[in-house]
């Protein structure tokens, strides 16, 4: 069986943090903290949303994250401003490493799935216009069982979509709770540091292996 890659996507494939030139305007040198702020808020209502089984799509948790970071930091914007901050965020820029990293694996014979929090379609619009589309099989959404990343059964329907069992797939992502995730699912993962100050959850689950760039992984990882 050939060996199944699936790649988050926020903070791994694409640079949320890419936002901060669209941000200065408004907030100036405070544009990387509110980004961090926003980042953080967005994932805690998808953990929150998933806990509570209150689903709602990932660009709700977008929108009201953005939403409580403008209380917080006493930005006031008018409808057409924050759609604009809005479609930024669909069309965030890559990561340097991303078209290389990615072609390598494919060029290895790995079978590359990308898999995300965000709905397919969004998530499909947002890697073509990154140019990273072409390198999937297909992008799955945990959107299609209305939960989120970490619950264990968003890593099940991943399995299940891509035709892969736990033992022969791989989760390769910066986000730590998603490579906790993935391996308390079943599946080997790859965490991606990218930076040397990006720490990993003291919990006493190791990543299968640790790489600072995406263009390394075809080196770390094995059938
Ligand atoms: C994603 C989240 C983790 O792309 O940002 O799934």
């Amino acid at each position: 069986m050939t060996t199944t890659l699936a790649f988050d996507v926020y903070g791994t494939l694409i640079d949320t943090h890419g936002i901060v030139a669209a941000l200065q305007p408004q907030l100036g040198h405070r544009a990387i903290d509110f980004s961090r702020a926003w980042r953080d808020k967005q994932l805690e209502y998808s953990f929150r949303r998933g806990l509570m089984k209150q689903y709602e799509s990932f660009a709700v948790c977008t929108g009201q994250a953005l939403d409580h970071t403008c209380s917080q930091f006493g930005l006031s914007l008018g409808p057409a401003a924050r759609e604009k901050l809005l479609d930024a965020y669909r069309a965030l820029p890559a990561f340097k490493d991303a078209r290389e990293g990615l072609a390598r694996v494919r060029e290895a014979g790995f079978r590359l799935f990308a898999f995300s929090n965000g709905p397919a379609e969004a998530v499909g619009s947002l890697l073509a216009q990154a140019g990273l589309r072409d390198f999937f099989l297909d992008v799955v959404s945990v959107d299609e069982v209305k939960s989120f990343k970490p619950d264990p059964g968003v890593y099940t329907h991943f399995l299940q979509r891509a035709g892969a069992t736990g033992g022969d797939a791989w989760m390769i992502s910066s986000n730590p709770f998603d490579v906790l995730g993935a391996l308390s699912a079943g599946m080997r993962a790859a965490w991606v540091q990218r930076s040397p100050e990006a720490l990993f959850d003291p919990w006493g689950i190791e990543p299968t292996v640790t790489v600072d760039s995406l263009s390394d992984l075809v080196a770390r990882i094995h059938p």
